[in-house]
């Protein structure tokens, strides 16, 4: 049997304090939120059919997916944001086929069982390539043949974007981050898609909103050497 991977007491603790369960209805997120509604929408196999909801959080994609006549079945690594997901399935009109705690890495699900896998949030939280290639083979593992993985990855070019647009380049444990930002997953999701997993990548898009160009340190002040470096 696959041991049960350690799920970082950093990421446990972050989800735990942040209502990650509100974060799609606010600011540039409702942008994130509708382009992967239209997406799924667009390319995942038709109701009725089975949906595995994989770091499905509170069931923001679940509840909508299963209202929509899916079988959607939700894991999450993070006990408070099942329950919260639990509870809204119960007094949901049509609620989940199931909802539990669960890591991406190994799944509690027989091989080629579900139509759709979604993937919107452990790879970007696995730091460990090892990690997020896990995760790709869980997933391929648990598709059925013609299945479709619908995974989100953070551009590189994000925590850059974010610090300029925020100013938070002063701060130097989030500028080495930027530094770091070379190293995208990106590319390598699609080798592990193409290579390890055998799965066809389809299609990549970016939801990636665009910086403020009237943001104040961008229109008046010399940038400084930090911010430079950074564009
Ligand atoms: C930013 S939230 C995204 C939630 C939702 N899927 C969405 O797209 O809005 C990231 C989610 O990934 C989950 N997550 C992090 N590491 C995970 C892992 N190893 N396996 C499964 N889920 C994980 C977190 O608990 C959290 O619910």
């Amino acid at each position: 049997m696959t041991p049960t991977p350690t799920f970082d007491p950093a990421i446990a603790d972050y989800y735990q304090r942040v209502p990650e369960e509100q974060r799609l209805e606010q600011g540039s997120f409702q942008l994130e939120a509708l382009r992967t509604r239209e997406l799924i929408r667009r390319f995942a196999p038709s109701p009725p059919a089975t949906v595995l909801d994989v770091g499905g959080a509170a069931g923001a994609y679940a509840l909508e997916l299963a209202a929509g006549g899916y079988a959607v079945h939700l894991v999450d690594p993070v006990p408070r944001l099942v329950a919260e997901a639990r509870h809204r399935s119960e007094v949901a009109e049509t609620p989940l086929a199931s909802c539990r705690v669960g890591d991406a890495r190994a799944l509690d699900l027989a091989e080629h069982t579900v139509d759709t896998v979604l993937l919107l949030g452990p790879l970007y939280h696995l730091t460990d390539p090892a990690d997020r290639a896990r995760a790709l083979a869980e997933a391929s593992r648990v598709l059925r043949r013609g299945g479709r993985l619908f995974a989100a990855a953070i551009s590189r070019w994000a925590s850059a974007l974010d610090a300029l647009a925020r100013d938070l380049l002063q701060d130097a444990r989030f500028a080495e981050i930027v530094e770091a930002a070379g190293d995208a997953p990106i590319p390598e999701i699609y080798d592990a898609l193409r290579a390890e997993v055998g799965l066809a990548p389809l299609g990549l898009t970016d939801l990636t909103p665009a910086p403020r160009l009237d943001e104040p340190w961008f229109c008046c002040a010399e940038p400084t050497a930090l911010q430079l470096r950074a564009i």
